[in-house]
C-alpha cells in the first residue's frame, strides 16, 4: 500500500497575518427549526434566546442566524421583503436586540444573514419595479424583452436554468417583458449594474452594524455581477436549459463590489463570510478572501458539498471517493495558507444533509463513532470553523422510509413536479431523484432540533402546541437528543466541545499552522498533519470505512504514534489503538470508523 505523501509540506507561512475571527468558531442556527417558544410550531428568537447558554457550552464564539427578516417564506426567508425588521414570525426587534443582548453578555457575536442577490418580489422595491416600464425603480432589478424562435413562440431571453428549477426568467403580463430570478420566482435578482442599488445594500448594512450586529454571512454573493449581455451557457445536457452558472459566478464587477462592501466592514472590524457557489477554482476565491484585497474574511466554497452529484446537477448521484475528498481539502487547505486567503471550513449547513448519513454510518452502532471521526477530520483543519445546529450531537438524515410528504424544501418540491411532468413513466429516474433527495436533501438539516425525551416534540415547542412544527421530529428522538448528549461525558457533543477547546489551546498548530494530507491515493484512511512554525505537529488519521484497515505510517511521522503523544480525549473507541512496528515500519489498525489525534 502506498504510503508516501503525493504533495511535499511547504515552507511555513509566517506572511499569514493573525486575526481573532480566524481563530473563531461558528454555531449555525436554523431558526425555524431551532426552538419554538410560543407552541405555534415554528422557531423563534426567544426559543433561541432560551438555549443561548446551551450554545455557550460547547465553546463556540459566533452565533449565525439564517434568515428572520420579514419574508413572505417562499425560500425559508432567503426571500426578503424588509431588510429592516424582523418577521412576526420570529419575534420583534426588541426580541432580536435581547438576542443580541444575551450573545454579547456572554462573550459571544453575532452574524446576521444577509441576501441581497436577489429579494423578495413581495419587497417594496421589486412591487414598484413590476408596476411600470417607467418606474424609478424598474432598473433595480434585471428585466429584459422577450425572444421568439422562428415559428414566433415567445422564449427567455436566454438559457439559464434556474437552481430551483425552470427558466431564470418569469414572464410578466403587466409589463410584457421578463424578470431574471436565479432561485425561486418568488425572489428576483437586484440589478447591481445600478448604483442605487448598491448604496442601498451600504445602507442596509450600517444599519445593522449600528445596532450591535458583529458582522454577516453573505448569501450567494459571488452571484451579484452578471455577464453583460447575459449570454446563452454553455451546452452540458440535453434540452434547452442549461446551468449558465459561468456567466453569473463571479462576474466582472463582483471585486468592485465587494471592496465597497469590505470597506464599511473594516471601518467596524466586522465578520464576513460569502457563501460562493459554483466555482471550483482557488485563484478565483482568493480575490474575493485574501487577506490585503480590502473584500471578505473568508468565503464557503462548495467543492466538497458538490463531490457525489454531477456538476450542475444536484440530482444525478455521483460515487463519493475517499480520495477525491482528501484531493479537495489538500487544495484549499494549503493553498489558502500559502497565498494569504482564508478558509471557512464547514460540512454541514441548512442546504447540505447530515454528514453522518451522507459520508459515513448513521448505524446506532456507529453513529457516534462516525459523528467524531467527521469531526476531528474538519475541525483540526486551518480556518475558521463553522458547526450547524445539531451537527454537535450526532444529528442524521431524516428517516428513509418518510415519504414526499415529509419534506418542505422548494428546490425538492419544485424538482419533483418537473419529473413528474416530463418523466411520468420512469420509474427508474423517479426513483434516482427520491435517493437523491434522502442523501442530500436540504430538509434533512431542517428537522427540528431534538432538545429532550420529555414528550413526543422533544421538548422543541411547548408541551400543548397550537399547531403541530412546521416539519416533522425525527421520530428517534428518545435516544437520540441534546440533552441526552450533553449527560454523556463520551457523547458527540463533548467530542466536539473538546475539539473546541483543543483549536484554542493549541492554536499556532492548529489554526494557523501549516498542512499537509498524506497518503491522498489510500481508498480507506484520511490523514493529515498540522505543522507550526515552531515545530510543534498534529496528526489525525481517521478510518472512514465499515471494516478493519491497517495503514502504513509515513516514515517522517511515525514517532508521532508513540502513546505518550495520542491525545485520549479523542480517541473513537476505549480500546487501545494497535500499532506495530516492524522493521522500522510502523503500521496503525484501526477498527471500523476509528480516529485518532497526536500532538507534540
Ligand atoms: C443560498 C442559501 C439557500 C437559499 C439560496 C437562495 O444558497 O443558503 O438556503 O435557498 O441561497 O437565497
Ligand atoms: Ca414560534
Amino acid at each position: 500500500m502506498a504510503s508516501s505523501s503525493v504533495f511535499k509540506s511547504t515552507s511555513s507561512h509566517p506572511h499569514i497575518k493573525r486575526s481573532w475571527w480566524k481563530e473563531s468558531t461558528v454555531y449555525q442556527i436554523y431558526p425555524a427549526s431551532f426552538k419554538d417558544s410560543n407552541g405555534d410550531g415554528w422557531g423563534d428568537i426567544p426559543g433561541i434566546i432560551s438555549k443561548l447558554d446551551y450554545i455557550k457550552s460547547l465553546g463556540v464564539d459566533i452565533v449565525w442566524l439564517s434568515p428572520i427578516l420579514k419574508s413572505p417564506q417562499q425560500d425559508m426567508g432567503y426571500d426578503i421583503s424588509n431588510y429592516e425588521d424582523v418577521d412576526p414570525l420570529y419575534g420583534n426587534m426588541a426580541d432580536h436586540d435581547a438576542l443580541i443582548k444575551g450573545l454579547h453578555d456572554r462573550g459571544m457575536k453575532y452574524v446576521l444573514d444577509l441576501v441581497v442577490n436577489h429579494s423578495s418580489d413581495q419587497h417594496p422595491w421589486f412591487k414598484q419595479s413590476r408596476s411600470s416600464k417607467d418606474n424609478p425603480f424598474r432598473d433595480w432589478y434585471i428585466w429584459r424583452p422577450a425572444k421568439y424562435d422562428e415559428d414566433g413562440n415567445r422564449v427567455p431571453p436566454n438559457n439559464w436554468e434556474s437552481a430551483f428549477s425552470g427558466s431564470v426568467w418569469e414572464w410578466d403580463e403587466h409589463t410584457q417583458e421578463y424578470y431574471m430570478h436565479i432561485f425561486a420566482t418568488g425572489q428576483p435578482d437586484l440589478n447591481w449594474e445600478n448604483p442605487k442599488v448598491v448604496d442601498a445594500v451600504h445602507k442596509i448594512i450600517r444599519f445593522w452594524l449600528d445596532r450591535g450586529v458583529d458582522g454577516f454571512r453573505m448569501d450567494v454573493i459571488n452571484f451579484i455581477s452578471k455577464e453583460p449581455g447575459l449570454p446563452d451557457g454553455k451546452i452540458t445536457k440535453p434540452g434547452f436549459l442549461q446551468s449558465g452558472v459561468e456567466h453569473f459566478a463571479c462576474g466582472p464587477r463582483l471585486h468592485e463590489f465587494l471592496q465597497g462592501i469590505g470597506k464599511i466592514l473594516r471601518e467596524y472590524d466586522a465578520f464576513s463570510v460569502g457563501e460562493m457557489p459554483g466555482v471550483h477554482d482557488t485563484r478565483e476565491i482568493l480575490k474575493g478572501v485574501g487577506q490585503d484585497r480590502g473584500e471578505l474574511a473568508m468565503a464557503f466554497n462548495f467543492d466538497i458539498v458538490d463531490i457525489d452529484h454531477a456538476p450542475g446537477s444536484k440530482w444525478l448521484p455521483r460515487e463519493f471517493t475517499l480520495p477525491k475528498l482528501k484531493t479537495i481539502v489538500h487544495k484549499w487547505q494549503t493553498f489558502m495558507l500559502e497565498n494569504g486567503g482564508w478558509n471557512a471550513i464547514y460540512m454541514e449547513n441548512h442546504d447540505q444533509s447530515r454528514t453522518i448519513s451522507r459520508y459515513c454510518s448513521d448505524d446506532p452502532k456507529y453513529r457516534t463513532k462516525c459523528a467524531k471521526l467527521l469531526a476531528s477530520h474538519l475541525a483540526l483543519q486551518s480556518g475558521t470553523l463553522f458547526v450547524y445546529q445539531g451537527q454537535e450531537w450526532a444529528q442524521k438524515n431524516m428517516p428513509k422510509d418518510w415519504d414526499l410528504s415529509h419534506y418542505r424544501d422548494i428546490e425538492v418540491i419544485n424538482h419533483w413536479k418537473t419529473i413528474l411532468r416530463d418523466h411520468p413513466d420512469d420509474k427508474a429516474l423517479q426513483q434516482q431523484a427520491k435517493d437523491q433527495y434522502w442523501l442530500i436533501g436540504r430538509d434533512n438539516a431542517r428537522t427540528p432540533i431534538q432538545w429532550n425525551d420529555s414528550d413526543r416534540y422533544a421538548g422543541w415547542t411547548t408541551k400543548d402546541p397550537a399547531r403541530p412544527p412546521w416539519m416533522d421530529i425525527h421520530p428517534d428522538y428518545a435516544t437520540w437528543n441534546a440533552e441526552a448528549a450533553v449527560k454523556d461525558p463520551n457523547s458527540a457533543f463533548h467530542y466536539w466541545r473538546k475539539l473546541l477547546a483543543l483549536r484554542k489551546s493549541e492554536k499556532d498548530t492548529l489554526v494557523y499552522g501549516r498542512f499537509e494530507m498524506l497518503d491522498i491515493e489510500h481508498d480507506d484512511v484520511c490523514a493529515y498533519v498540522r505543522n507550526s512554525d515552531d515545530g510543534r505537529r498534529a496528526l489525525v488519521i481517521g478510518n472512514w470505512k465499515e471494516k478493519e484497515v491497517s495503514w502504513a505510517v509515513p516514515k517522517a511521522y511515525a514517532d508521532m504514534l508513540k502513546r505518550e503523544h495520542i491525545l485520549p480525549d479523542f480517541k473513537n473507541y476505549s480500546e487501545e489503538t494497535q500499532i506495530s512496528t516492524d522493521g522500522g515500519k510502523t503500521t496503525i489498525t484501526l477498527k471500523p470508523f476509528e480516529t485518532i489525534v497526536a500532538i507534540g
